[in-house]
């Protein structure tokens, strides 16, 4: 997607499609002269309410407009930065269904001035046009589309033509357009980046194992300009990473360890890890999980895929901060070597732990990435991100992460994030009345929880292996990074967690 913006008169616009968004305020007063110049001052607009996201497609009377559809989005009463992204998300996937490839954005059809400010409002509708125009299409040969014989694809090209937007036009104020750029080329950056997420997330275990998640590190890497090292099988026994080595014991496939190291140019404001849980594909291994519904599990990097989004985004907008990503990947295999209930595991940071269930491994091998974290890099603050806890999905549901912290401010900050974002989160409590459950007879503990608090007691496991370190912070994306069909306005991997991240590293710049 191509971005540019403009102060050309409406009428002279040419685009596959115009969209004007509106607050439910604004409607009524804004929306006149915009549809009488487009000939459609006599549209009944008694159904469109301007609530965030609703749209309205319209065709101008010929010979009014150049651009050759209309649509109303709604911005909804506040006009939030969230507002903005979402009106363009439903918008741009709405134009993506109609094969409008070119679009503009009327930003003066919301009333001339955007409350959040052009930049910031650039910034969030490239992001949620990226957002809305993305489709998982790549694993499509489009050999059984209708017609498809006749096509012969040209040479270099997608074995499918690709679905999406081609340009994204924003027409602002004359004085506004510098601004308007501004934010339109950080949206490209931080909606490129989660688009990158989402690709990683959608694939199944098939095409994606722990040695293609450090790859993609590493491309990454090379390509933005940050360092990136992978630990192989070998380095990751010797150094006694007991949790990552106890959960691959059953795989076919070798587990990495990914080290992304993002240093500024400038000096560094502080020094942050991020640790995402980089299971590949999680059958539970030997305490297997019941087959419906098990190929989601192919989501159970969706933490990683957000470290890696948002080291890759950190690094292209420059930010001043230094930033360690650490993804410890592997598959979940039930086999003849794989870890049995009952064992006792030595973890790297010595803690040994007693498996009650190995379908608790996503615990296993972020206690070896956090306790590195802590004491390899000595960061100012640490966040893991992960797909933990199916109780997770129960308590919060599908749009919102829970979120764990040993610090206030460092809680209050994600959450401000979240709220800036969307990428809602929702702090559950550390309190130490729930180690009573993950005792363990024969080990220092357990990483199984009794019934109940399953979301917390699992924060309560990860909490013993960051060192003591006092900024903490534990988010529990296994909801909003796979919704379920029907839970919200998209399905399959969102690339939850790279907005919210990048949004939150900014803070310290
Ligand atoms: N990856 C799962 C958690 C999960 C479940 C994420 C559903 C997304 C959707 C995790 O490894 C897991 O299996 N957790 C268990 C923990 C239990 C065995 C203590 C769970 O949630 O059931
Ligand atoms: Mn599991
Ligand atoms: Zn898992």
């Amino acid at each position: 997607m191509k971005t540019a913006a403009t102060f050309t008169a409406l009428h002279d616009l040419d685009a596959d499609l115009l969209i004007l968004p509106f607050s439910s305020e604004g409607l009524k007063k804004a929306a006149s002269p915009v549809l009488e110049a487009a000939g459609l001052s006599d549209v009944p607009l008694d159904d469109f309410k301007a609530a965030a996201g609703d749209t309205l497609v319209l065709y101008p009377r010929p010979g009014k407009l150049r651009a050759s559809r209309v649509m109303l989005v709604g911005t909804g009463e506040a006009g939030s930065l969230d507002d903005w992204h979402r009106a363009a998300s439903l918008a741009a996937s709405r134009a993506v269904d109609l094969d409008a490839r070119r679009i503009v954005f009327d930003l003066p059809a919301a009333g001339g001035k955007a409350k959040p400010g052009i930049e910031a409002v650039a910034e969030a509708l490239v992001e949620g046009c990226m957002f809305g125009a993305y489709r998982f299409e790549r694993l499509k040969s489009g050999k059984l589309d209708k017609g498809a014989k006749k096509k012969t694809p040209a040479k270099g090209k997608a074995k499918k033509d690709e679905k999406g937007i081609d340009l994204l036009t924003l027409r602002v104020p004359a004085s506004a357009i510098a601004a308007a750029e501004k934010g339109m080329a950080a949206g490209l950056v931080i909606g490129s980046a989660q688009q990158m997420a989402r690709d990683l997330v959608n694939l199944p275990g098939n095409h994606l194992q722990a040695e293609d998640i450090a790859k993609a590190a590493v491309s990454s890497g090379k390509q933005y300009g940050y360092g990136v090292t992978v630990l192989r099988k070998k380095e990751i026994e010797s150094l006694r990473m007991g949790g990552l080595v106890a959960v691959n014991q059953g795989s076919l496939n070798p587990p990495t360890f990914t080290v992304m190291d993002y240093v500024p140019k400038k000096k560094a404001k502080a020094t942050i890890a991020l640790v995402g849980k980089g299971v590949t594909f999680d059958s539970g291994g030997i305490s297997i999980k019941p087959s419906e519904g098990m190929g989601d599990m192919k989501s159970d990097m969706a933490g990683a895929a957000a470290v890696i989004g948002a080291v890759e985004a950190a690094a292209r907008l420059s930010l001043p901060v230094r930033i360690i990503g650490l993804i410890p990947a592997t598959d979940n295999m039930p086999d003849g070597n794989a870890q049995k209930p009952g064992d006792v595991i030595t973890t790297y940071s010595g803690i040994t732990v007693e498996v009650g269930n190995t379908d608790a491994e996503g615990r296993l091998i972020l206690a070896d990435a956090l306790t590195y974290a802590a004491q390899k890099y000595s960061p100012d603050v640490i966040i893991d991100l992960a797909t933990l806890t199916g109780a997770c999905i129960v308590a919060l549901g599908y749009q919102v992460a829970g979120l764990f912290s040993n610090d206030d401010s460092l809680a209050e900050a994600i959450e401000g994030a979240g709220r800036d974002t969307g990428e809602k989160v929702w702090r559950l409590p550390l309190w130490d009345l729930y180690d009573e459950q993950i005792k363990s007879d024969v080990a220092d503990v357990s990483n199984t929880g009794s019934r109940g608090a399953g979301t917390i007691t699992a924060a309560k496991f990860l909490e013993k292996f960051i060192e003591g370190h006092q900024k903490w912070a534990h988010i529990d994306i296994a909801g909003p990074s796979f919704p379920a069909k029907g839970a919200a306005k998209v399905n399959g991997g969102s690339g939850f967690g790279v907005r919210l991240l990048v949004e939150l590293l900014r803070k310290w710049s």
